[in-house]
């Protein structure tokens, strides 16, 4: 964690939770986190069908609501898609984009991650990437060139005008849901070659200022460990991010480590 970023703490629901659920999630949630410090960003993550009711309850409180995914084109013959106007017109300018289930289940590519990437950005959306090896690229030993490549064809052609608006996470898939995290260590190495990948292309200012996330079985347990590192700009939180009150722990642990250095 570097104080002089931005620190995320995001839930990404998947496709969990009714708007009966996120009903008595918000009113939960919201009152618990507004003293939290400043320095922290809450984001929620829901399914499409759950944003307006996430909206509404969350009213007035500091938590941003996203959308876990958006199409690259406006409007069309593009059966169960969301385009990013639709989004906008509810009030949503946070999305999703790139999450390895995404790329596993729906055939995404970083090509078409690209091209969602550039839509969102210019509608004036923020943008958490995802990006991440399977369990056979890193016993192939070749996590790094993976995750490279997922940044470099994730935002080819994006200009650095729009870098303040887009955010990394960093998300093992052989970590997701499976209870194995990755170290610290490992979280925190990974992080620092997205931030070289990100200064490569944009340079050093830009890649210093870039919040780089860590995902894939956080929970209350490894949370502070894995987010205090120096490259961590936060967490991506999905199994551990269902229950508001457990939710709300991790956010409360990561709000001590501010609070006591007194820099809020
Ligand atoms: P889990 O926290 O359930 O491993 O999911 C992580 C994730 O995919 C968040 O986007």
């Amino acid at each position: 964690m570097n104080r002089s970023r931005k620190i995320i703490l995001a839930s990404n629901w998947k496709m969990n939770l009714l708007p009966e659920d996120t009903k008595i999630y918000m009113e939960k949630l919201c009152p618990m986190i507004e003293s939290m410090s400043s320095r922290l960003d809450i984001h929620t993550y829901v399914p499409y069908i759950d944003i307006q009711t996430a909206l509404e309850y969350s009213k007035n409180s500091r938590i941003k609501i996203g959308a876990q995914n958006c199409h690259f084109e406006n409007f069309g013959a593009f059966t169960g898609e969301i385009s990013t106007d639709m989004l906008l017109s509810l009030g949503v300018k946070n999305v999703i984009i790139g999450h390895s289930e995404r790329r596993k289940y729906f055939c995404e590519t970083d090509e078409i991650i690209n091209k969602k990437i550039n839509k969102a950005l210019n509608s004036n959306m923020s943008v958490i990437l995802c990006v991440g090896e399977t369990i056979k690229e890193k016993n192939a030993g070749i996590e790094l060139e993976i995750v490279e490549s997922q940044i470099v064809n994730g935002l080819k052609n994006i200009n650095n005008k729009y870098l303040n608006n887009v955010c990394i996470a960093y998300e093992p898939v052989w970590a997701i849901g499976t209870g194995k995290t990755a170290t610290s260590l490992e979280a925190d190495s990974m992080c620092k070659k997205i931030r070289s990948t990100i200064e490569k292309i944009y340079g050093k200012e830009i890649s210093m200022s870039t919040s780089i996330l860590y995902g894939g079985s956080l929970n209350l347990e490894n949370a502070e460990d894995i987010i205090i590192q120096s490259d961590i700009d936060g967490g991506l939180i999905g199994g551990a991010s269902l229950n508001p009150e457990k939710f709300y722990e991790i956010i409360d642990r990561v709000n001590n480590i501010v609070k006591k250095e007194g820099k809020d």
